[in-house]
């Protein structure tokens, strides 16, 4: 592709992201709005080759309307920056944009009111590769599947690699899982540029000033130092 032709699908990525933010913002699809705080569309890059699908906000990540701020976030962070791979090179999303009460699981009304707001995301950027965290964000792919069964393997879903990982909330919280999550993730960049194709995963110039080297966390994305409320009770849900 020429340089000017991947600047204006850059661009028209930016806008479809914008446009599918205004639109989970307003959205009232399903009964999960109405106890939002705020929205949590997603962010990143929008030409981001790799996208992080989690499940649904958290407390944090409510109060922020940003994913990925909370206890798990940090860890997610953590496991990035140990290959190397930045949240701002990525697309960071959940199934379902607002925060399910008490943090329960999403039902299946609210993932499939939601899934056209996740459909018109990955349409927008195109990625090549999204990463599930969760059983939940897996089963959207590879319906009655476990993901003891499939974490860490890539597949092939249409014209897309779909990686299902654990979800980092419960790896955080169980030391086997921990190391099992650590390593599935270790093997992503062997995979992500020997059979995906995807050449680099540094952080663009333009993204590198101030605090973001890679492997560090922007001010904004820095998680809270207390346990998510209710995080606990959900641990074992989550696999
Ligand atoms: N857990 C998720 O699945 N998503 C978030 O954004 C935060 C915690």
């Amino acid at each position: 592709m020429s340089k000017d032709a991947a600047v204006i699908e850059a661009t028209d990525a930016r806008r479809g992201l914008a446009l599918v933010a205004k639109q989970v913002m307003g959205c009232n699809d399903c009964g999960l709005c109405k106890g939002r705080t705020n929205a949590v569309p997603g962010e990143g890059s929008p030409d981001a080759s790799i996208m992080f699908i989690g499940e649904g906000p958290g407390f944090y990540e409510d109060q922020q309307g940003r994913p990925f701020v909370g206890a798990s976030g940090k860890f997610l962070d953590q496991l990035l920056a140990s290959i190397g791979l930045d949240r701002r090179t990525a697309f960071i999303t959940n199934i379902v944009k607002c925060r399910p009460p008490q943090n329960r699981d999403p039902e299946p009304d609210e993932i499939a009111a939601c899934a056209k707001h996740l459909d018109a995301q990955i349409a927008a950027i195109g990625p090549k590769v999204l990463v599930t965290l969760g059983r939940h964000s897996m089963q959207r792919y590879f319906p009655g599947e476990s993901i003891g069964r499939l974490h860490g393997q890539p597949r092939r879903h249409s014209d897309l690699i779909v990686v299902p990982m654990y979800h980092p909330a419960a790896a955080l919280h169980q030391g086997s899982l921990r190391k099992v999550i650590e390593a599935d993730f270790a093997r992503l960049p062997d995979f992500l540029t020997r059979k995906a194709g995807i050449e680099s995963m540094a952080v663009p110039a333009h993204l590198r000033s101030g605090s973001g080297a890679i492997g560090t966390q922007t001010a904004a994305a820095t998680p809270p130092t207390a346990a998510e409320p209710d995080a606990e009770s959900r641990q074992m849900r989550l696999l």
